[in-house]
């Protein structure tokens, strides 16, 4: 093989195995966060949330991900600095969904008090 040649060689090569990793590193990983998380939930008690099971039925993160950002404590640190009113993401998108889909006759959550808030 002649050095030209070579060279070429070690090009092609070199662009194969980038055709060949590219797909693996197109696709970032995303941070979906914590499987399950207990949000605060003042004077009627914590909430326990399963934010997976939330995930595999609700396409969009932004549902609830346009009220706080994706980071651990986010909603009590939005809610502390008067950003989003106490029990606004409650009423606006947890228990609103919820209702919706309940009076849809789809799968849903719970509605009442003492099944979101445990003492
Ligand atoms: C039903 C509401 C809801 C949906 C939908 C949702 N999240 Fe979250 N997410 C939360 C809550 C609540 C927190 C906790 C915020 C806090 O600690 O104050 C959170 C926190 C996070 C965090 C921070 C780390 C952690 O575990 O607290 C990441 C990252 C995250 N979510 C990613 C995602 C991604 C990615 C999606 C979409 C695939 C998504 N979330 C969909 C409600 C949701
Ligand atoms: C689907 C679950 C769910 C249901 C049902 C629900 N809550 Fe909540 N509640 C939450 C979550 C999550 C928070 C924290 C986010 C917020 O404040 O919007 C919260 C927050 C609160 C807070 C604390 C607000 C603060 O910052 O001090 C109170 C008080 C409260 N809820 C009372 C109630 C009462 C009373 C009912 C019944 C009429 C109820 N909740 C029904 C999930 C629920
Ligand atoms: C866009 C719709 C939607 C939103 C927003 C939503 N949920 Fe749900 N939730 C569901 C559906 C659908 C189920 C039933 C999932 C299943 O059983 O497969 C569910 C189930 C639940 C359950 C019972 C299952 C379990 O985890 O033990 C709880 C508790 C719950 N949601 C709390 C919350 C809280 C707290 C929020 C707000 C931070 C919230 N949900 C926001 C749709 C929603």
């Amino acid at each position: 093989m002649t050095r030209k040649n070579s060279i070429k060689w070690l090009i092609c090569t070199l662009i194969g195995m980038g055709m060949l990793l590219s797909p693996g590193l197109g696709v970032a990983e995303q941070d979906k966060g914590r499987e399950k998380m207990t949000l605060t939930g003042g004077k009627s008690g914590p909430v326990d949330f399963n934010h997976h099971l939330h995930q595999t039925v609700i396409e969009d993160c932004q549902t609830c991900h346009k009220d706080f950002p994706q980071k651990e404590g986010a909603l009590d640190a939005a809610k502390k600095a008067g950003e989003l009113k106490k029990k606004q993401v409650m009423n606006k998108t947890c228990v609103k969904c919820h209702r919706a889909r309940k009076k849809a006759g789809e799968k849903s959550g719970p509605v009442s008090c003492k099944v979101c808030h445990k003492k």
